[in-house]
């Protein structure tokens, strides 16, 4: 069963998982980590951001790599997982070298090729030592939506109309939140060492509730987690539902 630590807010949470990236660091300056994007990973990324400069950590061997990226959004994109990692984490870290940093390409003309390319790159690099998640409003962890199967590797996913509508607040149109994209697949992200999911927020506590029921289901992708040895999913208040004092 996933351990799940309540750390009350978000910004505490956010901290945690901060310092676990900064021990993994300290551990093996040659670590390999397994990033994620999304509103919720922005303190994590301000806070680790921080840490990592006050420390005076050296990045120069560490390598990361993305779970997802969208499918046809130009790379320029403000709203491109390049884009995002780019602002939030990449140029506030000059010791990091860019040619460590890895993230599917959406935009490949043979998008098959793109999907066992990046899954080789995990497979010749790995195994990642930290993976960070988020948890979609449906369950989904990287761009794994309900029904896709535990044993898949990086591929083509079609995104539901609930995770197209919940990213939409991003955009400026729904019409513009493209319609697919790659992602690790399930059995890539298991085969992490750890895993750190965060969960924040009222919109993530019925994901949350069922994931904590321990039942194993592939209509829930993120209880697969219930599964592997080491998991710490770390919540809010608001996502376990308890009320502020
Ligand atoms: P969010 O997305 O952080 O923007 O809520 C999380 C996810 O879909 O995994």
């Amino acid at each position: 069963m996933v351990r799940i630590i309540n750390l009350e807010s978000k910004k505490k949470a956010s901290f945690y998982a901060a310092v676990e990236v900064i021990k993994q660091i300290d551990l093996k300056k040659d670590s390999v980590l397994g990033l994620a994007t999304g509103g919720t990973m922005l303190d994590l990324y301000e806070q680790l951001n921080d840490l990592l400069k006050l420390n005076n950590m050296d990045l120069s061997k560490v390598k990361t790599f993305n779970l997802d990226e969208y499918i046809h959004l130009s790379v320029n994109h403000d709203q491109s997982y390049k884009t995002y990692m780019y602002h939030n984490f990449l140029k506030f870290n000059d010791t990091f070298n860019e040619k460590n940093f890895f993230i599917p390409n959406g935009n490949a003309e043979d998008l098959n090729s793109e999907v066992r390319r990046y899954e080789g790159l995990i497979e010749n690099n790995g195994p990642i030592n930290l993976q960070i998640l988020g948890i979609g409003e449906n369950g989904h962890i990287g761009f794994n939506e309900p029904g896709t199967s535990f044993s898949s590797r990086t591929h083509i996913i079609e995104l539901e109309n609930s995770t197209i509508k919940a990213n939409s607040r991003y955009f400026n149109d729904i019409e513009e939140v493209p319609s697919q994209a790659i992602t690790m697949g399930i059995s890539t992200i298991l085969k992490a060492e750890k895993i750190i999911l965060l969960a924040f927020g009222e919109n993530k506590r019925s994901a949350l509730n069922k994931l904590m029921t321990g039942e194993i289901d592939e209509s829930l992708p993120a209880s697969i987690l219930n599964q592997h040895s080491n998991v710490e999913v770390l919540v809010d208040n608001e996502a376990l539902g308890i009320a502020k004092i």
